[in-house]
């Protein structure tokens, strides 16, 4: 039976709790490919055309892979991508998106109030705010950018006093609005959960859309039948040793990542 390819991107090691999710949910029958843009991260403070250019790139790349299915890792790209955009391409688009906003019509209730935090792009593309306006029983919505998160988590620095600070100084008004439910509408704040959880306390369930997109991809999958061990390859556009180091520390694993150094503007 030919194995199933699977192209999971992202702009640095933010998208690897998509791929951890990924592998824990499907660990078998799948060859998964994780490409990070290492070189150009963050994303979602350059312009729109700029980063809409780069995925035209990691599509084409994905393209040459010959890969079966696409899971964006990354929510400022699928804040940019059109549904047209998304629908048109080769093989399937799993939105990180969409995932949760059916998530949380399933855990809203009458008068619940959300916030969303994301890049700058992602803020003010509005995609999370516009699809949950439409819920009824959603009474208060607010989100914030936050976008030094970013460079924080790719410089390791996800465990520090400089982001409980950081974290209070973009936090503060939305501590405030003390939401029900904060999205954290970029993969790379999943590593900053437990400091913006401290912070905006027990009343505020944070919502990690990383939880949710696996679900949808094994919806896709359900009449395959894996039987050997899946496998992970990743392709970086920065230094392969800088992100295996990362990578293996954030991810938790023990072994030799098989990382691969590319350059998509060759
Ligand atoms: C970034 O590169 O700015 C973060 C990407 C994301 O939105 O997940």
């Amino acid at each position: 039976m030919q194995r199933i390819k699977i192209g999971v991107y992202d702009s640095g090691v933010g998208g690897l709790t998509v791929l951890k999710h990924l592998i824990k949910k499907i660990p078998n029958g799948i060859d998964f490919f994780y490409f990070a843009d290492t070189a150009r991260v963050p994303y979602g403070s350059k312009p729109p055309f700029l980063v809409r250019s780069f995925i035209t790139e990691i599509f084409g790349f994905f393209r040459f892979l010959n890969i079966d299915a696409i899971v964006t890792a990354c929510n400022t790209t699928d804040s940019l991508l059109l549904e047209s955009e998304k629908r048109g391409l080769w093989v399937p688009f799993f939105s990180i998106i969409d995932p949760v906003i059916w998530h949380m019509e399933n855990v809203v209730s009458s008068g619940s109030s959300v916030a969303i935090i994301g890049t700058e792009t992602t803020v003010r593309r509005s995609v999370y705010l516009r699809k949950l306006i439409g819920n009824k029983n959603i009474s208060r919505i607010s989100q914030k950018a936050c976008p030094l998160f970013v460079p924080l988590v790719e410089e390791g620095l996800n465990d520090s006093e400089l982001a409980r600070r950081i974290v209070s100084y973009y936090l503060e008004e939305l501590k405030k609005f003390s939401p029900d439910f904060l999205i954290l509408g970029c993969t790379h704040y999943s590593y900053l959960k437990t400091i913006i959880s401290e912070y905006m306390g027990d009343r505020t369930t944070l919502i990690d859309p990383a939880n949710y997109v696996s679900e949808q991809v094994i919806g896709w999958l359900e009449n395959i039948e894996p039987r050997e061990k899946s496998s992970v390859q990743f392709f970086v556009t920065g230094s392969a040793e800088d992100f295996k180091r990362k990578a293996s520390k954030l991810m938790g694993f023990d072994i030799d990542l098989d990382v691969n150094h590319v350059d998509l503007e060759k």
